[in-house]
């Protein structure tokens, strides 16, 4: 497959690096400097703009990877111009977009995957299979935490800035919780949630506690961006076992999965803890399960779907909690 990447920022990059055994052909981003050192990173060629590059660089995907309220409107011109879309998340700041783009993809018959590479975290994707193979029993609810601190300046980093990013920590480590949510249990609604803005001087949140629940089974997280220990935890609860998720590698620790099976005579239950190694495959598995999908219609893991669920998730608390300025919770 032939790949170009919009937007060379940080996650451009990183995506940029995993994107063998596939072709790049081409970047772009307004940022010359910024596109010029990853195409010469990735020995490539950058175009002049993103026209430029639907039109004349033959990629049969584009990975977009531009600020939140580029994605969208980025995603929607590659459709058109009938490309498969590797669009990082959230995918759009309103719900409405991604209404747009599942219409578009539909119509174009492209595929578009939205880029939720916490699933192929090897912790995450073990826990998928001892999920799928009822190692854990029914699945009755799970408990997320997710966050960092934030740097000097983060209040005026384009994270901070409601018009860019659509809203605050909900709307970017937030969508992947719900991701999860969604991948592990189902599209859950809002039963309650807590929004705020507790430490740093901007306009959006910086905090968010969510529960969700279909009346059965049901999900909680807060997600943080003072949370001074970049932390990442999932635990995942069954009839007969829990799966306890830590880390997801560098400053968030190494990531490792403890499965803990109950006895039948109850009591301290057995356990076993996996450990992955630090380096972190998910934006290549997160390519790979997207070209499987095109080339032999193998599900999509992440997608529109999945998008629309944790937007309309993150639209609803912030609705619920008073921040009706937000771009998303229009
Ligand atoms: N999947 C993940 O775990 C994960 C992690 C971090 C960020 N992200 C997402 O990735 C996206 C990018 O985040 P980042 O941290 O790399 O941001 P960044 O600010 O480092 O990079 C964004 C880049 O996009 C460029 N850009 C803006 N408009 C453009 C356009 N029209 N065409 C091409 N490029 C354009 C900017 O100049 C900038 O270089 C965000 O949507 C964010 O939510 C995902």
């Amino acid at each position: 497959m032939k790949v170009a990447i919009l937007g060379c920022g940080l996650i451009g990059e990183r995506r940029g690096l995993q994107i063998a055994p596939h072709e790049i052909v081409g970047v772009y981003d307004p940022d010359a400097e910024r596109a010029n050192s990853l195409a010469k990173k990735l020995n490539t060629r950058t175009f002049q703009n993103e026209e430029d590059l639907l039109k004349n660089s033959r990629c049969d995907i584009v990975i977009i990877a531009t600020q939140n309220n580029q994605l969208a409107p980025l995603a929607l011109k590659a459709i058109e111009a009938l490309k498969h879309v590797l669009v990082e998340k959230p995918a759009a700041i309103q719900v409405n977009e991604l209404v747009a783009l599942k219409e578009a993809a539909k119509k174009s018959k492209v595929a578009v995957k939205v880029g939720f590479n916490h699933r192929f975290h090897p912790a995450l994707m073990k826990a998928k299979e001892l999920c799928d193979e009822g190692a854990l029993g029914e699945l009755m609810f799970l408990r997320g935490r997710y966050g960092h601190g934030g740097r000097l300046g983060y209040e005026n980093e384009w994270r901070s800035n409601a018009k860019i990013s659509g809203g605050g920590e909900l709307i970017d480590q937030g969508v992947h919780l719900l991701d999860l949510i969604y991948y592990f249990l189902g599209p859950l609604p809002h039963h309650t949630s807590m929004v705020t803005t507790s430490y740093w001087p901007i306009k959006v949140d910086d905090n968010a506690v969510l529960t969700l629940s279909d009346g059965k089974k049901w999900a909680t997280f807060h997600v943080s961006c003072s949370e001074w220990k970049n932390t990442f935890s999932l635990e995942i609860y069954g009839r007969t076992g829990k799966i306890l998720i830590g880390g997801l590698g560098k400053s968030y620790g190494k990531e490792t999965l403890t499965y803990y099976r109950m006895l039948p005579e109850m009591g301290p239950p057995e356990s076993k803890t996996f450990e992955f190694d630090s380096e972190d495959r998910s934006w290549s598995h997160d390519l790979e399960n997207l070209v499987n999908h095109i080339t032999s219609g193998s599900p999509l893991l992440g997608d529109l779907d999945s998008a629309l669920y944790a937007l309309k998730q993150v639209r609803e608390a912030y609705r619920a909690n008073g921040f009706l300025n937000l771009p998303c919770s229009v």
